[in-house]
């Protein structure tokens, strides 16, 4: 049995806690946030279960029909808590320059002044749940833990899905390990003989990061990377700040693994903003004409990347499930993706169907005649139609185990991670930025990827589809300074070079090229299997393609057209480069550095000044 032990009692840890600073950490926490019990999560499956019928009787979740959807449960939020709160996001180092012009700071002092009142007595009234977690394989030396403080049910298991949890974390803690320290409360204290509501959360909202001491707080919210520690803020925020110290990479970036008829295996590592493909690129499945490749999943959503021994570089994925765009998923664009959700799934925003199953707008071509929508209303396609209101909200998501992926790769669970043959990078972007561009040099590389725009997305509160820089999919996650960022990218490319090792080749991709009615040209999806294809065939050397302003791209006849009716006129219309427009890209590369000057490698800002002289010429 667990320990469910009052605030006072926190002598009373379960005996496998063998960690004395955890257990003054959460009498610390405690004595702080007040809440009337303190649960010590084993991460069994049996908690699990009593976790969620718990949150059944509470009206958090709704069990899905049996049938259908085994073991699945829907949560509908607050609906003013849907999404990452950007501009409540907070990167407290130091100093100012140390967090950067793309980060909200404020200084460590001041920030802690202004949480204590906030987190004194937040968790009166409800359970603080004790969430132990590894990011990563449990005991790589690549994997790190952490402890998620939390007055959330809902996050614990969802914690549970997505990363390893329990009792076997603390055996890897001993007794004296270090844990990253997250305290998490949805800032909602019950007071004595108040009813709970079903998402209870905070208008206001903080989610701050001390990259010094390595501790994350977070206040308001339920949702997503607010809430689930381990994920943005832990494995990118706080990471991004250890790699720069240690010398390795904490990325926004999908891993999978693709192998030839012959084959020939190669993993790839790909960085897109938020709700811009991630997932989907990384279940792919291949298109008529590529029988016998296949692609496999290491991970969806970050990357945790280091040298080897060799000098190569590896990634291992940090986290253990997906927690996943619902909107635009289907048996078409990501098979792979749906049959991982067959069972054992929370979804949440997404809408109910009156037979106790789950529905998103495209999930399939008819809506359903009715259905409770994410807010709970009722909803019909003539409701939709007359209101514009959506079934499921835009960033409604999933949470679902990777072991649940039927192309897991074999490897995805390898402390040593898999080495790298290439790099990624692409934004949504409408116009402007073709479908594929092979960076020269890793210099060339990094600025490509330091200078990418990209249309914002549901995946933030903020107004969607417009155009912002994202350099390397990092805006909302880097740590630290973006300059000192690129800079660390620029040196770990040297390191690798000089080593001898393979070092990766930089690409640049962009699905969401669109007509003038903003259709995609592109047909996406399985079809982005060509651009795979010809990225592994320039890293063997195997196919052509021409230079381009800012580098190589591949003539229509490069890549590999087998079982496709997509003509050389739709080609060029996704692959064309329109110089007035790259004339306005490059003004914004420049407003970039202009924000960023303070510690900007001098060498981006030569290549920059080389694509603006070769676009004069
Ligand atoms: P996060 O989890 O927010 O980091 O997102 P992600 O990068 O994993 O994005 P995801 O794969 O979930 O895709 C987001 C949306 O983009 C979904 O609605 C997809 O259907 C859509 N999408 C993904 N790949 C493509 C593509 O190749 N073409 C088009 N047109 N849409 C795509
Ligand atoms: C993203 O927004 O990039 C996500 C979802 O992967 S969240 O966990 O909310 O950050
Ligand atoms: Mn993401």
């Amino acid at each position: 049995m667990n320990a469910v032990v009052s605030p006072a009692a926190q002598d009373s840890a379960p005996a496998w806690i063998k960690n004395q600073k955890l257990i003054n950490w959460v009498a610390e926490i405690a004595a702080l946030t007040k809440p009337a019990r303190i649960y010590w999560c084993a991460g069994s499956e049996a908690e699990y279960d009593r976790l969620c019928a718990e949150m059944v009787a509470s009206g958090t979740l709704r069990r899905l029909d049996a049938q259908k959807r085994p073991n699945s449960y829907l949560a509908l939020s607050d609906p003013s808590d849907v999404a990452r709160v950007e501009d409540r996001t907070f990167i407290c180092s130091e100093t100012a320059e140390q967090a950067g012009p793309t980060n909200n700071w404020m200084a460590p002092e001041e920030m802690r002044g202004t949480l204590k009142p906030l987190f004194e007595g937040a968790m009166r009234g409800r359970t603080l749940y004790v969430v132990p977690f590894s990011m990563g394989p449990l005991g790589s030396p690549i994997a790190h833990i952490g402890v998620e403080l939390s007055d959330s049910p809902y996050v614990a298991i969802n914690m549970r899905l997505m990363t390893r949890m329990g009792r076997a974390v603390c055996e890897v803690l001993g007794s004296n390990g270090t844990f990253v320290p997250c305290v998490h409360t949805v800032g909602k204290p019950l007071l004595a003989g108040e009813k709970d509501v079903a998402w209870p959360c905070n208008a206001l909202k903080y989610i701050v990061h001390f990259p010094e001491t390595r501790e994350i707080w977070s206040f308001g919210s339920g949702y997503g990377g607010n809430a689930l520690l381990g994920k943005k803020c832990f494995a990118l925020r706080i990471a991004s700040n250890m790699g720069r110290d240690e010398g390795w990479l904490a990325e926004h970036m999908l891993i999978l693994g693709v192998e030839s008829p012959g084959g020939q295996k190669h993993y790839v590592a790909a960085a897109f903003p938020s709700a811009c493909g991630k997932t989907n690129f990384a279940m792919l499945i291949p298109p008529k004409g590529f029988e016998g490749w296949k692609v496999t999943t290491i991970g969806d959503d970050i990357a945790w990347i280091k040298p080897g021994a060799d000098g190569r570089l590896r990634a291992i994925n940090p986290e253990a499930g997906y927690f996943g765009v619902a909107p635009g998923t289907n048996e078409q664009t990501n098979f792979n993706c749906m049959a991982s959700l067959n069972a054992n799934t929370i979804f949440t925003n997404v809408a109910l169907t009156d037979d106790g199953d789950v529905w998103w707008e495209g999930k399939t071509k008819e809506p359903p005649a009715h259905l409770i929508d994410w807010q709970g209303q009722d909803w019909t396609p003539e409701i939709g139609r007359t209101t514009g209101r959506k079934a499921a909200h835009p960033n409604a998501r999933f949470t679902v185990a990777a072991t649940q992926n039927p192309v897991l790769d074999p490897n995805w669970d390898d402390p040593a991670g898999v080495p790298i043959s290439a790099f990624i990078f692409g934004g949504r972007r409408s116009t402007t930025v073709p479908l594929v561009t092979e960076a020269r040099s890793w210099t060339e590389g990094v600025y490509m990827a330091a200078t990418m725009g990209s249309e914002t997305t549901a995946a933030a509160a903020g107004k969607e589809g417009v155009v912002r820089r994202d350099p390397f999919a990092m805006l909302p996650f880097c740590g630290y300074n973006m300059a000192d960022y690129f800079g660390h990218w620029l040196a770990l490319g040297k390191r690798v070079e000089q080593s001898g090792a393979h070092l990766p080749g930089i690409f640049c991709v962009n699905w969401f090229r669109a007509d003038e009615n903003g259709k995609f040209v592109w047909p996406g999806f399985g079809e982005n299997m060509r651009v795979l294809k010809w990225v592994l065939d320039r890293i063997g050397k195997k196919t052509g393609g021409e230079e381009n302003l800012f580098g190589v791209t591949p003539r229509y006849e490069d890549l590999s057209w087998e079982g496709s009716n997509f003509d050389q006129q739709a080609f060029e219309r996704i692959t064309s480069i329109d110089d007035a427009a790259w004339a306005k890209e490059l003004e914004l590369h420049s407003e970039l550095f202009t924000k960023l000057a303070y510690h900007l490698p001098s060498e981006l800002e030569a290549v920059r000044e080389g694509l603006k002289a070769r676009l004069a010429a």
